[in-house]
């Protein structure tokens, strides 16, 4: 029997604390015009003491399951990605299992730094495809301020804080081309590029966790670069096209770098779905964050064309294409 992993919800959490632009002015030297002009961001979530990852995955596990219409106990497995755990070990994934109440089946943590959420759907789909597990929680969840050095303005003005999640469930496919779910999937990574993006620390380095340093603009020119391929192997073996495409979801890093990649792909700005105003980059979380906030506002519908994509640390880089 084919399967295909179907989307039966989505939740997104950010903690209540919001900060400016402005009052990270006070801070450090930066204005509100320089990040908005560079990068689109008007305020970030910021988690306070206290809150870590699992708080806001927990959350966002929870408004998914709620969305989805099903209980916690039927899922059997749960992928979470994140740079920024709670503790090295054990994964967020398990507290995560633990509070929810769910006693069977498997719970681990991905790190692939800002393409986090794209490769824990591609291990899921391949998961529930091989008939191993019926129904997971995929989760993007990141304290994505706990690795800011809050000295670097070059870097400390990008990042947030949030949490998002879907529920995906394995359902038997009959192959025709309007059925719901995960199309098509790609993951990529090139390590050449690992000292572009970078936490100066590590468990078995430093013993410190280190803070998050960037050479922004070769991030940039990579990201803009690399990106539109993958997406276009994707759309060609999918057998669709671009005009195809009824939202473009892409990871929130920079309103800039989102505007070069649709103008790139000739997708019009209003088929794009743009949080990174609101959330900052919240490496991981960003898309299923983006996802619920599309979904709540009635943009995306059962039935539309979904388009994911991501870059970040490693470098890693991936797209999903998904009947919603
Ligand atoms: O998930 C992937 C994560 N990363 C990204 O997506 C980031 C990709 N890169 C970018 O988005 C951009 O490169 C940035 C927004 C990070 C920076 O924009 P840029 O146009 O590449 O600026 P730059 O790094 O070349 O710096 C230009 C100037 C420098 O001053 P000088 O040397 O020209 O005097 C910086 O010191 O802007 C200065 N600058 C700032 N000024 C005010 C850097 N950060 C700030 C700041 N406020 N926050």
């Amino acid at each position: 029997m084919n399967i295909k992993s179907v989307i039966l919800g989505v939740g997104g959490y950010l903690p209540d604390n919001i900060v400016s632009n402005d009052e990270l002015s006070k801070t450090v030297d930066t204005t509100d015009e320089w990040i908005v002009q560079r990068t689109g961001i008007q305020q970030r979530h910021i988690a306070p003491e206290g809150v870590n990852t699992s708080h806001l995955a927990i959350e966002a596990a929870k408004l998914a399951l709620e969305n989805a219409g099903v209980d916690a106990d039927s899922i059997d497995l749960i992928v979470l990605a994140t740079s920024t755990p709670d503790q090295t070990f054990p994964a967020v994934a398990t507290r995560v299992q633990e509070t929810l109440g769910i006693t069977q089946g498997a719970a681990f943590d991905i790190h692939a730094v800002c393409t986090g959420f794209v490769y824990a759907l591609n291990v899921a789909d391949a998961m529930l495809q091989s008939g191993q597990f019926k129904r997971a929680l995929v989760i993007g969840a990141e304290t994505m301020s706990r690795l800011m050095d809050w000295s670097d303005r070059a870097t400390c003005v990008l990042f947030g804080d949030g949490a998002g999640a879907v529920v995906l469930d394995a359902q038997a496919s009959s192959g025709a081309a309007n059925e719901r779910g995960i199309i098509k999937s790609k993951i990529r990574s090139d390590g050449r590029h690992r000292n572009k993006l970078f936490v100066d620390g590590g468990v078995s380095t430093t013993g410190t966790a280190g803070h998050l340093r960037m050479q922004g603009r070769e991030v940039f020119k990579l990201a803009v670069g690399m990106v539109p391929k993958i997406l276009h192997e994707i759309i060609d073996e999918a057998g669709i096209t671009l005009e195809n495409i009824d939202w473009f979801v892409p990871h929130q890093a920079n309103a800039r770098i989102i505007e070069a990649t649709a103008e790139h792909l000739k997708l019009p700005m209003e088929k794009v779905v743009l949080t990174v105003q609101k959330h900052a980059n919240t490496s991981a979380a960003s898309i299923p964050l983006a996802l619920a906030s599309a979904v709540k506002d009635g943009k995306i519908k059962q039935g539309q064309l979904v388009l994911l994509e991501a870059m970040g640390g490693g470098f890693t880089w991936g797209g999903t294409l998904i009947r919603w």
